[in-house]
């Protein structure tokens, strides 16, 4: 049998030796035509391989190049070196498949990040890419399990959507018609009814709509997929095909909505420090480099490490948008003319306003509840003021707006006085106003942005590093 082998990380983990075993994996660097250090993603420690004198020949030796596979059949003995416990002492050594040193792009040294994102599909090999990755599977496990555990139903929303469910406009088309000769209606407009849904399709922006549908028979649903938005944001906050897991529930409120969402993100940190541990310590090392080259001003105040702890260990700050603007009006930076976005009641949080609040003032995760009605989605249940909407943004340190969620307007004529109101075309969407026509209750939900998620984990500043694949405006590579 091929693949009975030990994983690095298990192998490192326990202190037994004596034993043989048979590992797997690509050579991180070579030593004095001796020590290996092999490393098969398991974790960022490689295992240490020892070649004696005399056991390969002069031409094998050469192959065991940065990069290259290797088979490695050898006794587990007690490490000299330090940092590690047990090493494999190699009695047969076999490579899988070589790799040219003179062109494999990753050398043994530290490489920018940018560099790094040009070679996304080898980038994994990376130290700060495999904790970084590992993280993320793991808080994707740690999403299914918190709501499974709560027996949420795992609702599998369409991608391909003929609704824009964000009524925001900003959606890849999906379409079969061809560019030239397109079939056009006597007014020049395109014939969706020659296309192949018969009408037109987009990329779903949200899969909340659907997850509506699920919930008035469930109760309580959550969808957990991809999304796309054509917005034109070069961020480092912006994909244009994100994650997003987004729970809707029958029977809660917007305080309910706000417990669930506070007790849902304290739940994957938590996931994470419980069993990610070594790769967290390794990025918030890496954090702490990478501050160093910045200015003492820009720095963090805290540690990744620390910031999670304290996000664990510290309510979220409950504030009106009302407040928030009042705040900002108040302080000292919007006095010093340093905002570049205008503050009054009205506008929508700019980004330099939500970290202001969350970094400068409360310097914790907050929650904004009661936005004006005019700047937030048809769905929003609206306040008794008549001008504010039951919305609730969570703003994270260091990344501004991570859930974005709401209570829902059950209430059928106020739904339909505002999606008329905001030209939401009312006959295509009967299918979801039936929801309020037989048995609607109140009802909230809210939708986690995955990669912010990752980003606030890992501590890593730009999104595209913690997708695969990133993609971004002008950007489709691998
Ligand atoms: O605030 P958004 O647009 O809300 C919705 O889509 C609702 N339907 C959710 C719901 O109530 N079920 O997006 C939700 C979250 C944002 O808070 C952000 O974290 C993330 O999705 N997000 C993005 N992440 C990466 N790239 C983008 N372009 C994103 N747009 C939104
Ligand atoms: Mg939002």
């Amino acid at each position: 049998m091929f693949n009975k082998r030990v994983k690095v990380k298990d192998l490192l983990s326990s202190a037994e030796t004596g034993h043989e075993v048979t590992v797997m994996g690509w050579v991180r660097t070579f030593r004095n035509n001796q020590f290996i250090a092999l490393n098969d993603g398991s974790t960022n420690n490689n295992l240490q391989v020892v070649v004696e004198l005399g056991l390969l020949n002069e031409a094998t030796l050469k192959r065991i190049t940065t990069g290259a596979s290797l088979k490695v059949t050898g006794q587990v003995v007690p490490s000299l070196g330090k940092g590690q416990k047990v090493e494999v002492k190699a009695t047969a050594l076999e490579i899988l498949g070589d790799s040219d040193a003179d062109k494999y792009p990753l050398q043994p040294k530290k490489h920018s990040l940018e560099f790094l994102r040009e070679i996304a599909h080898l980038r994994f090999r990376t130290n700060t890419f495999g904790s970084v990755f590992r993280i993320r599977h793991s808080l994707a496990f740690a999403v299914h399990k918190f709501f499974n555990d709560k027996g949420f139903v795992y609702l599998h929303t369409p991608i391909i959507t003929s609704s824009d469910a964000e009524g925001a406009g900003e959606m890849f088309r999906v379409t079969t018609l061809p560019f030239e000769d397109t079939p056009r209606n006597e007014d020049g407009t395109v014939n969706f009814k020659e296309d192949f849904f018969g009408k037109s399709a987009n990329l779903t922006v949200s899969g909340q709509l659907e997850g509506e549908l699920g919930a008035m028979a469930f109760s309580e649903i959550y969808t957990f997929g991809p999304t796309f938005r054509a917005e034109n944001s070069n961020t480092t906050r912006h994909l244009a095909e994100f994650w997003m897991i987004e729970p809707e529930m029958a029977f809660y409120d917007i305080e309910d909505n706000m417990n669930l969402a506070e007790e849902f993100i304290r739940y994957l940190i938590q996931y994470a420090l419980d069993n990610n541990r070594e790769d967290i310590e390794f990025l918030d090392q890496r954090l702490t480099e990478e501050e160093k080259q910045k200015p003492q001003n820009e720095r963090s105040e805290l540690g990744l490490l620390q910031k999670l702890e304290f996000v664990l260990n510290n309510n979220f700050e409950r504030i009106t948008y009302t407040q928030a603007i009042d705040i900002l009006l108040e302080s000292p930076h919007y006095k010093k003319k340093k905002f570049k976005y205008d503050v009054k009641w009205g506008i929508d949080l700019q980004s330099e306003h939500e970290r202001y609040l969350v970094e400068k003032h409360f310097k914790k995760p907050v929650i904004v509840t009661g936005y004006p009605k005019d700047i937030k989605s048809f769905y929003m249940r609206l306040n008794e003021d008549g001008k504010t909407v039951a919305a609730m943004d969570i703003l994270a340190p260091g990344i501004g707006e991570i859930v974005g969620g709401s209570q829902r307007e059950e209430r059928l004529e106020n739904l339909e006085k505002r999606m008329a109101e905001m030209h939401i075309p009312v006959e295509e969407m009967s299918y979801y106003l039936d929801t309020r026509r037989f048995g609607t209750v109140p009802h909230a939900g809210f939708g986690l942005g995955f990669e912010r998620m990752v980003q606030f984990v890992t501590g890593m500043t730009n999104i595209r590093d913690v997708i695969p694949f990133a993609r971004t405006p002008k950007n489709c590579e691998f």
